[in-house]
């Protein structure tokens, strides 16, 4: 798939604009604080209704202006759909074919993104929340019955916290309607941490082989998803279920005294290792970027395995950050199959050969003008 073209009123630092993107690589050159990440936030916010750095909607808006809105034409092989996002204060409203989407999680998929940004690394090196919400951004984004079961499971975690902070100031507890709760949020749990398990299991196969290409196959990039729930109860939805009752059971007296849930998917994490060893904690630099970028690129492979098209590619500030080797896998990786949005403040880090006819748009407070000169011209070409 790829995003055609792209309107944008009162986003951010764009008061309008109105821009249509090539099918391959798109540049967005200019100046730091100009509008570059603004405009990859738009596409990611066009995507997934929600910002990569915000989670106040309205960060998004024109401090000028009282609503924004970001619409977008997205082309798939079963025919073109226009998408169309507005928040205002009333909150924000979805459009697929102009047609107003009463749930959010209908929405998400239309369109698929795939987001690096430096801060990635914090996938390898961050604390756990940022690894959960990897999983649940991106395994939501694929999958419809992920997101639903995620936003059950969220209402059913804050009724059962706040039920269980109620319990602290009571005498006599009633710990029947504790167990309803349990028993369903362990049914939903388990769908959660089912899934992760059956993507992370396709993921890493799509990570691995492009980790053991990086490294010329010297290293052995593996996933280990870490929960409460012991692996050999880790096989299905039911066993994994009762596994979380049981859990819940034994830590009740805890849960009771801490007013909050300390079992479950929200609480589980993900560890990658390379050579057998957490590559968090014994990890070089180089190894910890190799494997953020792995499982950056399987995303790709991933995305096309499990919805038939390619995702669209955001890369900010990244391509300059990454060694000769690793962009040159990178672009290759990408080449000819997955649109991809590149921002950067010059083009002079970058292996120019290895971005075959690029758009360039240069960006700057909040204008973007695409780059009149066409790139077969031969006069174009001599600048590298
Ligand atoms: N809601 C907003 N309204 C108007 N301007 C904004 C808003 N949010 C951010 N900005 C401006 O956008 C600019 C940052 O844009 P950004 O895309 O992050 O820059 P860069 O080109 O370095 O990636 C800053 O000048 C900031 O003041
Ligand atoms: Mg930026």
């Amino acid at each position: 798939m790829y995003l055609q073209e792209l309107q944008l009123q009162q986003f951010r630092n764009y008061p309008t604009a109105k821009l249509t993107f090539g099918q391959g690589i798109n540049v967005l050159l200019g100046e730091n604080a100009q509008g570059k990440t603004n405009l990859l936030e738009a596409i990611y916010v066009l995507a997934l209704t929600r910002s990569h750095r915000t989670a106040n909607d309205h960060d998004l808006v024109n401090w000028q202006a009282k609503t924004a809105k970001v619409s977008g034409r997205v082309v798939k092989a079963a025919g073109t759909v226009p998408l169309e996002l507005t928040f205002s204060r009333q909150g924000k409203r979805a459009r697929v074919n102009h047609l107003e989407q009463a749930r959010l999680s209908q929405y998400v998929g239309q369109l698929n993104v795939i987001l690096f940004a430096p801060e990635d690394l914090a996938i390898v090196k961050g604390a756990p929340t940022v690894r959960r919400r990897f999983m649940d951004m991106e395994f939501g984004q694929m999958n419809p019955r992920y997101l639903y079961n995620l936003s059950q499971y969220r209402t059913l975690l804050k009724q059962r916290n706040r039920y269980l902070k109620d319990l602290q100031h009571k005498q006599n507890k009633d710990l029947l309607f504790l167990s309803v709760l349990s028993d369903q949020l362990a049914a939903f749990g388990a769908e959660i941490i089912a899934q992760r398990l059956a993507m992370l299991q396709k993921l890493e196969h799509w990570a691995q082989a492009i980790h053991g290409e990086i490294s010329q196959q010297r290293e052995e990039l593996t996933f280990h998803y870490a929960t409460q729930v012991a692996d050999d109860q880790l096989t299905d939805v039911p066993t994994i279920t009762a596994a979380l009752s049981a859990l819940y059971a034994k830590q009740q007296d805890k849960e009771l005294y801490q007013g909050t849930t300390l079992v479950g998917p929200h609480r589980d994490d993900l560890h990658f290792q390379v050579n057998g060893k957490n590559v968090q904690t014994f990890g070089s630099q180089g190894q910890q970027r190799t494997t953020a970028l792995s499982v950056k690129l399987a995303e790709i492979d991933l995305m096309k395995e499990e919805t038939g098209e390619y995702p669209v590619l955001l890369l900010d500030d990244v391509l300059s950050e990454l060694d000769d080797a690793r962009q040159t896998h990178l672009l290759t990786a990408i080449q000819d199959k997955v649109q991809t949005f590149i921002t950067t403040t010059s083009l002079s880090g970058i292996t120019r050969q290895l971005i075959k006819d690029p758009t360039i748009f240069h960006v700057a407070e909040g204008t973007v003008v695409a780059d009149a000169v066409d790139s077969d011209d031969p006069a174009a070409s001599k600048e590298d």
